[in-house]
């Protein structure tokens, strides 16, 4: 009895509700879509180097998938745990305004999904646009499960450059012929450096440079006479990289997902954690021969490293010459900084600035409400009893920031803070300055033992942070790419030697500050950073060299709820895993 058919009050209603749909829906088209994926967390066999291996992949595929959504769309991400590995899986870059229980570092906001669970991912991408990039956060699962993130601006609205003809990801990545959990867990009880890797990989191809490889090299194929926009990925776990493309230049237009103003380079340099869009102008006409787009280290620490490089080809299409084997062309090479070359890195990352238009400004904080100054590095920690170490002079290596090696907990920091439960979780000391002071960058201390401890520094919302970073000597200055979560930071200075508090602060640039989520300390240098904590929740920082976070060169900030509803952390979604 009239069951389908809606009571007569509610006619109007209907109406009512069509009309207003319809009227506001240029908004609806503004305020984004929900995307939905699925990650099926599975075991691979795949072969590198005519090593067979199997790898923990994302549906089986190495690199993982590519997420590609809108600036303001939603997306629903489900990852689900189909082997024996604990995994949970960060979206590099994603402010996650509000929603830090999807940001994903294991033991941080998140305990990790385990073996035949699964959670949902729920986040809005709110106020940015560019490449970043997704990971495994937990151990170094990283090694085989990343891909891209690639967010386009809302529709109609276009990139403050020339539309490129075509996109392409190149995503940066190490192969290893072992296991990378057996190496980092060997490495941990043994006190000793880790292996390295056996390649470095563009899309997951080692190239013609590595044995048994040419049939694994990523060639790009491209038109004479066009723009093509390379987004740039590193996904290494443990080596920053210059990069160059033999005979063509490179237009920086975007780092970490903020437009830069435009310049041009021949060779870049991208630390773990980085990612960088550059234009590529192709050259008018077939040029006859094709081109090494090449990538190695750039190297500053102590420790042996991965001292190889990784190569694709830049090939033209162009119908009238296609009876011209591509084998017989000229194949040229670019020609890579020295592996040590800081004043190479330095140059590259000192041009880099905020478009700061009126359309994207640096919204840069003027003032201060806090200031921090951590030195970051590397230290000791000693050798167990009865037992033989393989760290420097028979201690374990260990790292620190202010000298403090943070321990992970075994829940979730974030739901210790939310539930008010942080007692015997963590404690809200972090010391903003050291507590030892020395000369950072001369001779090192003869002591090197860091202390460990799982302390954060409490911030009430919208504090407007200063964070001086001072790499340190101890057992070899070396540059350490630092990625805050939760945020994006403005780098307003950096600089060789030790910071100096008075004199220094007056160089800063706080017109247009490059803004990014990740910023490479420099070699014996220290960097300055301002942000906002408008973003309520707990947020880790860490160098994104893998091994240096696996010693203990990380810790975390706690951002308190504001005021108004918007300024709060939202409740955890109910499928949150536990630990
Ligand atoms: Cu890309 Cu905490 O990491």
């Amino acid at each position: 009895m009239g069951v389908f058919l809606p009571s007569s009050p509610a006619f109007p209603g209907v109406f009512l509700c069509l009309f207003i749909t319809l009227c506001v829906i240029p908004e609806l088209a503004l305020a984004g879509i929900t995307r939905h994926y699925k990650f099926d967390i599975v075991l691979q066999n795949v072969t590198r180097l005519c090593h067979r291996k199997s790898i923990v992949t994302v549906n089986g595929q190495f690199p993982g998938p590519r997420i590609v959504a809108r600036e303001g769309d939603r997306l629903l991400i489900k990852v689900v745990n189909h082997v024996h590995n604990n995994i949970s899986i960060h979206w590099h870059g994603i402010r996650q305004l509000q929603t830090g229980w999807a940001d994903g570092p294991a033991y941080v906001t998140q305990c990790p999904i385990q073996t035949g669970h699964s959670y949902v991912y729920n986040f809005t991408i709110v106020g940015q646009r560019g490449t970043l990039f997704w990971h495994a956060h937990i151990s170094w699962l990283r090694s085989t499960v990343y891909g891209p993130l690639i967010i386009l601006p809302k529709r109609g609205v276009p990139y403050p450059f020339s539309k490129p003809y075509k996109e392409v990801p190149i995503i940066f990545g190490e192969w290893w012929n072992v296991d990378t959990e057996a190496v980092i867990s060997q490495a941990l009880q043994t006190g000793g450096g880790p292996n390295v890797s056996d390649a470095y990989t563009i899309n997951g191809l080692p190239g013609p440079l590595y044995n048994c490889s040419a049939k694994d090299t990523f060639k790009l194929k491209v038109k004479p006479g066009k723009t093509y926009l390379l987004r740039l990925i590193n996904a290494a776990l443990n080596d920053e990289l210059f990069f160059s493309i033999a005979n063509h230049s490179l237009t920086v237009v975007e780092v970490d997902a903020v437009y830069v103003k435009p310049f041009e380079t021949n060779t870049l340099v991208i630390a773990p954690g980085q990612t960088t869009n550059v234009l590529l102008n192709t050259k008018a006409k077939f040029p006859n021969a094709a081109f090494f787009m090449a990538a190695r280290p750039y190297v500053t620490g102590l420790g042996t490293f991965d001292n190889s490089t990784v190569a694709g080809i830049l090939e033209y299409d162009d119908f009238p010459h296609k009876t011209i084997s591509i084998r017989k062309l000229p194949l040229f090479k670019p020609l890579l900084p020295p592996l040590n070359d800081t004043s190479s890195a330095t140059n590259f990352t000192s041009k880099l600035r905020s478009l700061a238009s009126a359309q994207f400004p640096a919204n840069v904080p003027q003032k201060v409400d806090k200031r921090f100054f951590f030195t970051v590095g590397l230290g000791t920690i000693p050798c167990q009893h009865n037992r033989t170490c393989q760290g420097p002079n028979g201690t374990m290596f260990s790292a620190s920031v202010n000298n403090i090696s943070f321990v992970l907990p075994s829940t979730a920091l974030l739901q210790a803070h939310f539930s008010g439960q942080s007692n015997g979780v963590y404690s809200p000391d972090f010391p903003i300055n050291p507590i030892f002071p020395f000369n950072y960058t001369g001779t090192p201390p003869n002591n090197t033992m860091v202390s460990n401890g799982t302390k954060l520094v409490v911030l009430p919302f919208n504090t407007s942070v200063e964070l001086v970073m001072q790499d340190t000597s101890i057992l070899g200055a070396e540059s350490h790419p630092l990625h805050l979560h939760g945020f994006n930071f403005f780098v307003v200075g950096q600089g060789f030697g030790n910071f100096d508090p008075n004199n220094d602060p007056a160089k800063f640039n706080l017109v247009d500050p490059v803004e990014r989520n990740t910023v490479g300390i420099p070699s014996g240098g220290w960097v300055a950073m301002r942000f906002l904590a408008d973003n309520p929740g707990v947020w880790f920082m860490h160098c994104h060299l893998e091994v240096h976070t696996s010693w203990g060169l990380r810790m975390a900030w706690v951002v308190l709820d504001g005021k108004l509803p918007n300024q709060k952390l939202l409740p955890p979604p109910a499928d949150l895993p536990k630990c």
